[in-house]
């Protein structure tokens, strides 16, 4: 299941963020990747630990916490703290998946990479190339979207950024371990909630709708680890 969800950030927090992370200290992007990933990653990146990039990080899951949307897609339990990443010059990250699991820095259990997402913090116009191609089991997407904007997607999936060719690519992304595990019921209660909104939004609240909003609850009840 992919998600795109516009404005999570507006554009004056997208210019500040920007401003921020423009000055920090940026690194190989292979840092933090397994050998398979180092072989096809081409970028720069903000340390894990950057002061900057925590801070950052932390304006970006702030806007999230209050976005219905990303609730809906996620159903997130626990994220890593969000990177920061940029492609410029034929930088480019081959067809990869991420690592399963991963150490949430300073804290003790591991969290297991669910959800995908990837924030943009540049406009199409600024770059050509850098598309974020995803292959899922409905077949190839590529993304690109507008500054602020977010793309959710299984980190399942395999994945790649296309070669930048012009212009520069900065993009946030982190991982969510979601309460429900499997991205096909996620999937599921993601369509459920979208069509029990649309039937609301047309009908008002009916006896079917809130009979369909019950079946919602327990399914979630039902697949949800908390
Ligand atoms: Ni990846």
């Amino acid at each position: 299941m992919m998600l795109h969800i516009p404005n999570v950030l507006t554009r004056e927090q997208v210019r500040q963020m920007r401003a921020a992370i423009d000055a920090a200290g940026w690194v190989d992007g292979r840092a933090t990747v397994g050998a398979q990933g180092a072989l096809v990653k081409h970028n720069r990146q903000l340390p894990e630990d950057d002061p900057v990039a925590l801070e950052q990080g932390r304006v970006i899951l702030q806007a999230l916490a209050a976005n219905a949307q990303f609730f809906s897609a996620a159903l997130p339990a626990r994220h890593m703290p969000p990177l920061f990443n940029r492609y410029t010059a034929g930088e480019t990250y081959g067809l990869h998946v991420d690592g399963a699991v991963r150490r949430v820095p300073g804290a003790a259990p591991w969290l297991r990479t669910d959800v995908s997402s990837t924030l943009f913090l540049c406009d199409p116009e600024d770059y050509d190339g850098g598309e974020l191609v995803v292959v899922d089991t409905y077949g190839t997407h590529e993304v690109k979207l507008p500054a602020g904007d977010l793309i959710v997607y299984p980190s399942s999936s395999l994945h790649r950024v296309e070669p930048v060719t012009r212009g520069e690519r900065v993009c946030s992304f982190f991982w969510t371990q979601s309460m429900v595990r499997s991205d096909a019921q996620r999937g599921m209660l993601l369509e459920l909630d979208q069509t029990i909104q649309q039937l609301r939004a047309r009908l008002g609240e009916t006896d079917q709708t809130v009979a369909l909003t019950g079946h919602y609850h327990n399914l979630l009840r039902m697949w949800a680890d908390v």
